[in-house]
């Protein structure tokens, strides 16, 4: 398969905040920027697959600041990363304000896509023709959070069949929850059964 550069499959989509776009305390809800997000990441994911692609999964989703009504906003998406039937889609969000002409960059996200052929199964996808730094830096960033991934749900995974509530429930003391009176005397008497 022949490298498909970067800029091949680069997508921009500016959406104007529309009044319907906005929750309860007037800012555009969070759900919809999440939308405009994944259809962004699919159409930069399927330009360079060259297939359709699916979303599964979402990295680095934080939004640092709130998006207002009337902001245009303007997600610019590149793929960063290739596997054999995967591929990362950067994402950088950034809302305008128009009038003023200020620029917040909201967030920026990572969309794992994978392509799929006519029989809905993973199929592979053109390798990535890196020509900046930027897309070598790119790469090797997704490279890495891929690796943290693994080992993060690995850790996870070992934690949480190792953990046992009656060796952990201490660590509940300092947080911000409280145990209903039933399910205290139900860890009591587990506690002191597997004495
Ligand atoms: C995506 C899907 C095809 C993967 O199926 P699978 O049986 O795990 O297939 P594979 O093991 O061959 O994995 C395919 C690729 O996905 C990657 N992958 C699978 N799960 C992943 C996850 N949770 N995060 C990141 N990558 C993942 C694999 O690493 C592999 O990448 P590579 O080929 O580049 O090495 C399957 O999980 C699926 O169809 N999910 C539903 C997707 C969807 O419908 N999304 C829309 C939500 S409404």
């Amino acid at each position: 398969m022949i490298a498909k550069p970067v800029n091949y499959s680069r997508t921009t989509l500016t959406e104007l905040m529309i009044p319907s776009y906005a929750n309860f305390g007037g800012h555009v809800h969070g759900g919809i920027l999440l939308s405009l997000m994944d259809k962004v990441a699919y159409a930069c994911a399927t330009k360079h697959a060259g297939q359709y692609c699916v979303t599964v999964s979402v990295d680095g989703v934080n939004f640092r600041q709130p998006v207002d009504v009337g902001e245009l906003v303007s997600l610019m998406a590149s793929v960063n990363y290739v596997g054999r039937t995967s591929l990362v889609v950067g994402i950088k969000v950034i809302a305008e304000n128009v009038k003023t002409g200020t620029v917040k960059h909201t967030n920026t996200s990572y969309f794992t896509m994978v392509a799929k052929n006519d029989a809905d199964q993973p199929t592979e996808v053109p390798p990535l023709l890196l020509e900046a730094p930027d897309d070598v830096r790119r790469f090797l960033e997704a490279m890495k959070r891929k690796e943290l991934r693994t080992s993060f749900s690995q850790h996870f995974d070992n934690a949480r069949t190792q953990m046992l509530v009656k060796e952990n429930i201490g660590n509940l003391e300092k947080e911000r929850c409280a145990l209903s009176d039933n399910l205290n005397q139900h860890l009591l008497d587990l506690m002191s059964s597997s004495k």
